[in-house]
């Protein structure tokens, strides 16, 4: 597998439904012994609580990924940033990383990204991703989808991004939500360039028997 300790991901977790995506991508970055900086917006943070629990709060992170997801969490590092600090070191593109992951996307958010607006953290962060040509996957959930939302898709996949939406596959014949999480994850980091086990190849057959 390839070293990728060290290497830095910036991860933006908005107001849409899917907190477990944004939970199981760090955690699976984390474990890689990345260097996740992380920047949620106020939705998001309640979204984290509504759908993870009083649990899931950002000053208490690492504790409830460590509870869910197990220890292996401790080989990366976590710096959480402000989603008004436009001055933090992400909103420039002299700061080095990998890429980003906007997990999941609002269609707020999204609709920013398509138009450039940079108005807080997250959106100035995906816009360095596009200007400096590095990858930004974005991870949006809304159904059905108005032709604006749509439209806002196909913006940002024009300039650059993956548009990864949450969408899990049901061929890896998957019996709990955390294994829902573990695909979207698994996929996400595939678009990063990581390698990962998070789900199994696709070998022709279902790995297991239908129920
Ligand atoms: C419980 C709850 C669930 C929501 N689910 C979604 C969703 O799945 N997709 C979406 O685009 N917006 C959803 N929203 C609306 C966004 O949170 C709202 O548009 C917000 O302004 C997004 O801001 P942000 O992108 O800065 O997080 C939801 C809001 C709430 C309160």
């Amino acid at each position: 597998m390839a070293d990728d300790r060290g290497a830095a991901v910036v991860v933006g977790v908005t107001g849409a439904s899917g907190a477990l995506y944004a939970t199981r991508t760090i955690a699976a970055l984390l474990e890689r012994a990345v260097r996740v900086e992380l920047v949620v917006s106020d939705y998001g943070r309640r979204l984290l609580r509504d759908e993870l629990g009083d649990a899931a709060t950002i000053d208490r992170l690492i504790p409830f990924l460590t509870d869910r997801y197990g220890p292996g969490v401790g080989a990366g590092a976590l710096t959480i940033h402000s989603n008004r600090d436009l001055g933090a070191t992400i909103a420039s593109g002299s700061h080095g990383c990998r890429g980003m992951a906007v997990v999941p996307c609002s269609m707020k958010t999204l609709a920013a990204i398509a138009h450039g607006l940079s108005r807080n953290l997250i959106e100035r962060a995906a816009d360095v991703m596009l200007k400096e040509r590095r990858p930004l996957i974005m991870v949006p959930r809304e159904t059905p989808m108005s032709l604006p939302q749509l439209r806002n898709m196909v913006l940002c996949a024009e300039a650059g991004a993956i548009v990864l939406p949450a969408m899990p596959a049901f061929y890896q014949q998957p019996k709990t939500l955390d294994d829902l999480g573990d695909f979207m994850a698994g996929k996400i980091l595939s678009a990063l360039g990581f390698e990962h086990d998070l789900y199994p190849s696709w070998t022709g057959t279902a790995a297991r028997e239908p129920r």
